[in-house]
């Protein structure tokens, strides 16, 4: 299950016929690369932001059409409120150098998670992200921050339960569609493939819904060195995998 990029780096790519319509991406290994090279760990952070802006354009150039990142999760908190401002600051940023270029690039940004514990501007940069970009079209970027399955699963539930208190769906209405209409990535279609970096093998709370026919692919690569071979490196493995959603194989008698 692990992809790795081809060796010489200037790979014989055909874009295969078979993209994955939305890829989901767990960016992780930043600390580590870090502490490798000798530097802190906010510099691992730092480099994972340029990794994440060299897919973004990669992505839009090999031509899909939805990326989802997972930038900071609910369960980031636990980590030295130290390291938590640190990728606070890295986010404001982002939003502040990148969404004019994202916005020229017709690129549309979408974040997905709760505002709950968040510092008031940065809430008030996600909105501007959103906003800014809400009438673009061409690429959906998916930021995954302050984000987990769980939370976002139990913030829907309460969504649908309010809906049916106050008359405006019935209890039969309660379904997986309902339930999938009231998550955050409702815009998006599911991954298709969910990618990770940096050798663990886990969802880490990462789109736990939508992930229910999503290929798993990790890599051993640290988020800071992916980069364009390895997100074709990653299509390719998608290209060659079999989905049977259940059903048989399309070799089965
Ligand atoms: C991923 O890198 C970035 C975030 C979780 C915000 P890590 O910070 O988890 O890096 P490692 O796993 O410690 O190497
Ligand atoms: C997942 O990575 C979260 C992000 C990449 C934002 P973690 O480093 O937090 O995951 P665990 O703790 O190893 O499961
Ligand atoms: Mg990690």
């Amino acid at each position: 299950m692990t992809a790795q990029p081809v060796s010489n780096g200037t790979p014989e790519f055909a874009a295969p016929s078979n993209l994955p319509g939305h890829i989901g991406i767990i960016m992780d290994g930043n600390g580590r690369w870090a502490t490798r090279s000798g530097l802190p760990r906010s510099v691992g952070h730092e480099r994972g932001v340029d990794a994440l802006r060299e897919t973004v354009k990669a992505a839009q150039k090999l031509g899909l059409s939805y990326l989802t990142v997972y930038s900071f999760s609910t369960e980031n908190w636990r980590r030295p409120m130290a390291e938590v401002t640190a990728l606070f600051s890295l986010l404001r940023l982002f939003i502040k150098k990148d969404l004019k270029r994202l916005k020229s690039e017709n690129v549309k940004i979408s974040v997905f998670g709760t505002r709950e514990g968040l510092p008031e501007d940065i809430c008030d940069l996600l909105d501007l992200a959103e906003r800014e970009t809400a009438e673009n079209s061409r690429f959906n970027l998916g930021i995954a921050f302050n984000y987990g399955g769980r939370e976002e699963i139990a913030r829907a539930a309460r969504d649908v339960a309010r809906k049916v208190a106050d008359g405006e769906m019935t209890l039969d209405e309660i379904d997986q569609h309902a339930i999938a209409r009231h998550l955050d990535t409702r815009a998006f279609p599911d991954p298709d493939v969910i990618i990770r970096t940096g050798q663990e093998h886990r969802l880490s709370n990462f789109l736990v819904w939508q992930a229910a026919y999503s290929e798993l692919i990790f890599m051993d690569v640290l988020w800071p060195e992916f980069g364009e071979v390895h997100l074709r490196a990653a299509l390719e493995t998608f290209a060659a995998r079999e989905r049977r959603f259940g059903g048989l194989s399309s070799e089965a008698g």
